[in-house]
């Protein structure tokens, strides 16, 4: 049986960026931007999704609301404490690991989990070199299905030129209904 997840708690949030400086964001991305920026994502059918930086499941909760029965989402964060509050859920679809995005294909190897439809992330790319972003999007490349979109939001702007090189089709919008606003990148196997 899961627990039902409350929205996510933005005085949880804070007090772990205040302990952690690897969040990059004070407070959760706002509902009204999570839904713009999960437009891509087809809900009527089953769908495996990898999510980056989860952190206390803004995008996770709202996938999860969405998603059928049949569906699974791998979640990875590096903080304890959000991986904490993550698996307090008990979703059966929900596998959370705390670890780093870029040990992504042996974490996805050593569970089994099947090619992805889609990949999430809010890992903050700009704290790592440009060789080490593009390192953490070629294991997204290869964990997702042919035609598979990896969804990129961020406050900066600078990770889509990184997409670039690894993606064969990378399209930018804004997503605006947030604090600050999203650069939000869609690309595609
Ligand atoms: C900006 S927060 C996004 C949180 C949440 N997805 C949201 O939108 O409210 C970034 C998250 O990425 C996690 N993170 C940072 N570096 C990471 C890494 N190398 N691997 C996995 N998670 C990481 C942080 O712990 C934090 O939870």
């Amino acid at each position: 049986m899961s627990a039902t997840p409350s929205n996510p708690s933005r005085w949880q949030f804070f007090r772990t960026f205040l302990r952690d400086g690897k969040i990059a964001s004070v407070v959760p991305t706002s509902p009204r931007a999570v839904v713009q920026v999960c437009r891509p994502l087809d809900f009527s059918r089953p769908l495996n999704v990898v999510e980056l930086g989860p952190g206390n499941g803004a995008f996770t909760r709202y996938l999860l609301s969405q998603m059928t029965a049949d569906s699974r989402v791998l979640a990875v964060d590096l903080n304890p404490t959000f991986v904490a509050t993550l698996n307090a859920w008990h979703d059966p679809r929900l596998t959370v690991v705390q670890d780093s995005a870029e040990h992504l294909s042996e974490l996805l190897s050593a569970r089994g989990f099947p090619p992805a439809d889609a990949a999430i992330s809010g890992i903050p790319f700009s704290f790592f070199p440009g060789h080490r972003q593009e390192a953490i999007m070629r294991q997204v490349a290869a964990a997702l299905k042919p035609g598979g979109v990896f969804i990129v939001y961020q406050f900066s702007p600078q990770v889509g030129a990184h997409l670039r090189v690894v993606f064969p089709r990378v399209v930018a919008r804004r997503v605006w209904p947030n604090l600050p606003p999203l650069s939000v990148y869609e690309a595609t196997r």
